[in-house]
Order: C-alpha cells, then structure tokens, then sequence
C-alpha cells in the first residue's frame, strides 16, 4: 500500500487527532453549552470509549498509512485514567516524529511530571481570558484562570513546552486580546487566536461573532511590531508571527476568513472509534466495529485507505466561498476539535 497515502485533491495522510473522552470539567459556550451538556447528558459509556489497546494499534496501521503526528484530544484528555501510560505507548511507535496533547490545562498541575517522564514534550493549553468574570462565563463552570495558569506554570516546571489557545468571540473576550498577548509575550508563550467556528450544532455560531484575524492583528499592530515567520512545514494550521526581536510567536488560526483545506493532512477518531475526514463532517466510519469484529490489520488498513483515497472534503473552502451546504455535525467534544 502506498505511503502516505492521497486523498482526491492530493492531500497526503500525515496527521491524526484522536479524542480519548467525550467528557470534560468546562462547559465552554462554544463548544458544550451547558444547557445542552446538562446534568442528564448521555456520555459515552466506557465500553462504547475506544480502549487503549485499541487506540494503539489504530495508530500503528495509520502510522503505516503515512502518519508522522499524533494530537491527543478530547473532551478534556486528562480526565482518561492513565493517559501519561497511552502517550508513552504512542510515543514508542516506529514513523512518529511528534504528538501533542490539547488540554484546558486544570489537570496539569497533577499530570505534568508524569506527561513529561512518559515522553510528552508539549501541550497546548486552551485559555479565553485572564479576566475571571469573562473566563468564569465562557468556561461555563466558574472555573478562574488562576486555575489554567497553575497548570501552564506547572507544565513549564516540567519542561513541557506550552502554546496557547484562545477562541476569540466578539462581545465576549475581545477586550481580552491585548491583556492575552502581554500575558504570554511576558512568559515567552506562544498564543493562537481562533477564529469562532460552526463545528457541531449546538453552540449557536453565528458569523457576526466571528472576531476576525485581520481584526484582531490590527489591535495588535496597535501596541507591539509583528513580523511574519515561515510556515515550518506543509499544512501547519496556525499562520504565525513574530514580536520584532524576540523569539516569541503569535498565531492565528483562520478556519473561517482564510480556510487552509488545501493542505488539510488531518483525519480524526473519535472517543467511540469513528473515523471523520473533516472536522465538519456528519458521517464517520465505525473503526470500533472493525476492530471488535477481529478484522485483521491489513483489513482495517486497506478501509481506511480506501476511505482517504475517496476523502474530497474542503467544508471551510466550501464556507467562505458560501457554497456548503447546511447540515448535522458532529460536536466538537466527540471529534476532538
Ligand atoms: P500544533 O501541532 O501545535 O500546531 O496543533 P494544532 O494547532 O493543530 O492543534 P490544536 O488542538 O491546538 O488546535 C487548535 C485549533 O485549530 C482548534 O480550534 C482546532 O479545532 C483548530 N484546527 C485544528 N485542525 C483543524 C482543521 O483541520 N480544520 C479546522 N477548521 N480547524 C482545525
Ligand atoms: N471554534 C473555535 N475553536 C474551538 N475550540 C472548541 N470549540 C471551538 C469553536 N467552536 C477550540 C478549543 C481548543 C481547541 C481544541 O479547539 O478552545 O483550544
Ligand atoms: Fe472542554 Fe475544550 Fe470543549 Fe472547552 S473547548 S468544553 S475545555 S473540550
Ligand atoms: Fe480540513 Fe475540514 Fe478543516 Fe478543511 S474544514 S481544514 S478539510 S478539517
């Protein structure tokens, strides 16, 4: 089989993101409202959550398939038992140059050293406001930033490398943006905004909240000097900045003004096994059921192959250019983001 294998617009399969839990301690706004993630949500039960054996070797077929880079993802990946013992686990792959963890980071004052002595060299740690009233409201759980930064700090003492998220949504966390950039700029932190995106269906995405990348660098460009630093490889997400004379980055992660489909080399699991080709797809390919009905791995290689050799999606392309189609997706929390 060929290696790496190529989709339809020639996209190889290099990344692959896969979601250990579909729980999580936040109930972002844009992501799990609570009013829908309520007390009587139905998670997964864990039979229905893939194991770690078989997390494993679905990694080892895809890494097979052309996979260098494993994200770790959830809902909160930290609230899996054990998940320092799957990253090492992941990490002894052979053909795996990199795997990343994203975290809301309150666990990590209780994981880092373990995360950092089972291989992990980075995480990406997501943080809307510094402000608690605003955090305390986009977190939807009164969780207070204090909360995150111990956990960024205690990754830090660890010598894990840290980037940080912030999902910038207009009326809420705007003003956040500069008291953001100072914060991670002072701690040497690299900081990427977020478009606001329209994944899943219960977050109420509208495109007027969508605080834009050229806004958000214009504020920027109001206090500090940028300058523009080289995609490091092929399909890198975020588009990133340098503060003039320092080593320190800001990135800007534009799935809605400027999509970046074109070098999409992502597939995702999800916590139940399913396989999505897009992060806005409806339908997924049950993995879990191949797996327990004791399919060789050839079998399951040969599917997922056939599945990225037909994979045509460009959902964000198709946004801009206003010529998607309106349909049911998967939540975030189940895809992994
Ligand atoms: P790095 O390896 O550190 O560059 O990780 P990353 O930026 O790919 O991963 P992370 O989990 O930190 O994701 C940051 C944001 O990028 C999240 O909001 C993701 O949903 C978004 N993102 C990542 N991959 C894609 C993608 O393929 N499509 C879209 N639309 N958004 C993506
Ligand atoms: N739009 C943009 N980013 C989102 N994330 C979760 N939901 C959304 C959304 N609707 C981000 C999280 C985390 C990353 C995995 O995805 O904040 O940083
Ligand atoms: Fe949890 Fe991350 Fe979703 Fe927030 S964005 S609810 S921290 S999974
Ligand atoms: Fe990839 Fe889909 Fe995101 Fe486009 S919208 S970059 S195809 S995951």
């Amino acid at each position: 089989m060929k290696n790496p294998i190529l989709d339809t617009l020639s996209r190889p399969l290099r990344d692959l993101r896969i979601s250990v839990t579909d729980r999580c301690n936040f109930r972002c706004q844009y992501c799990m409202p609570a009013e829908i993630f309520g007390p009587d949500f139905a998670f997964l039960p864990k039979e229905e959550v893939l194991s770690f054996e078989e997390i494993e070797r679905l990694a080892i077929i895809f890494s097979k398939l052309g996979v260098r880079k494993i994200r770790v993802t959830g809902g909160e990946p930290l609230m899996r038992k054990e998940l320092p013992s799957l990253i090492q686990r992941l990490l002894k792959i052979p053909g795996i140059q990199d795997i990343g963890l994203t975290t809301n980071g309150v666990y990590l004052p209780k994981y880092a050293k373990e995360l950092k002595e089972a291989g992990l060299k980075r995480v990406n740690v997501s943080l809307d406001a510094l402000n608690d009233e605003i955090f305390m409201k986009m977190n939807g759980r009164g969780v207070r930033s204090k909360a995150v930064i111990k956990g960024i700090d205690a990754a830090l003492a660890h010598g894990l490398k840290v980037k940080i998220n912030m999902v910038v949504q207009r009326s809420m966390n705007e003003d956040e943006i500069l008291p953001m950039a100072e914060f991670c700029r002072k701690k040497g932190l690299s900081l990427r905004f977020i478009e606001f995106m329209d994944v899943g269906n219960s977050n109420g995405w509208k495109l007027d909240q969508v605080v834009t990348k050229k806004e958000i660098y214009e504020k920027l460009k109001s206090r500090f000097q940028l300058e523009p630093v080289e995609p490091a490889y092929f399909g890198e997400v975020a588009k990133r900045y340098r503060y003039q004379g320092e080593q320190t980055e800001v990135g800007f992660i534009t799935s809605v003004t400027e999509s970046f489909c074109s070098s999409c080399t992502r597939a995702r699991i999800s916590a139940e096994g399913k396989l999505y080709t897009c992060l806005f797809a409806s339908e997924g390919y049950d993995l879990r059921a191949l797996l327990r009905s004791g399919a060789k791995d050839e079998e399951i290689a040969q599917k997922v192959a056939d599945i990225w050799n037909h994979r045509a999606d460009r959902y964000s392309d198709e946004r801009l250019a206003n010529t998607h189609h309106p349909r049911k997706k998967i939540e975030m929390s189940y895809i992994g983001g």
